[in-house]
């Protein structure tokens, strides 16, 4: 399986309703083409993590990357797995990385991880185990 974690830089028009709309439409495709993962949203960015049979992540992939609900989709790291991290999660959402503001827009500017983000990428994957089972 494969593993991708990506950055972008969301619209600035964006709604609630839009990120709504977008969690609906990502969880129910995902349930149909095996992909688990988690977004996070900070009121300017979005990180994702998008996980499964490799073919239907980059599939999934493009399909996101031409959908102007954002733009500048940044690759941050892909790696094979052998273990989901968001197992049980269709697509988990968190608006709680408020304070990853910085983070996240260096991220999506220029796609380099220092110690900082590293720390910042560990607690997003842990997520997965915080919130179990459901
Ligand atoms: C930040 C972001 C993350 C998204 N994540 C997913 C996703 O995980 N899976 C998915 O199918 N669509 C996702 N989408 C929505 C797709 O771009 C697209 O609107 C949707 O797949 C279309 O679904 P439909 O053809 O069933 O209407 C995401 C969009 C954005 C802006």
């Amino acid at each position: 399986m494969l593993s991708v974690i990506y950055v972008s830089v969301a619209d600035p028009l964006i709604r609630d309703k839009d990120i709504a709309d977008i969690l609906i439409a990502a969880r129910r495709n995902n349930l149909r083409d095996g992909l688990t993962g988690a977004l996070i949203y900070n009121g300017h960015n979005f990180m994702q993590l998008l996980e499964g049979p490799a073919k239907a992540v980059d599939t999934c992939l493009d399909v996101i990357r031409a959908d102007p609900r954002h733009n500048g989709m940044t690759e941050i790291r892909r790696r094979i797995i052998e273990v989901r991290d968001f197992a049980e999660w269709s697509m988990l959402y968190d608006p709680g990385f408020a304070g990853y503001g910085e983070n996240l827009a260096r991220l999506a500017a220029n796609a380099r991880l220092d110690a900082e983000d590293e720390k910042m990428m560990s607690n997003f994957i842990a997520l997965g185990r915080r919130y179990p089972g459901k």
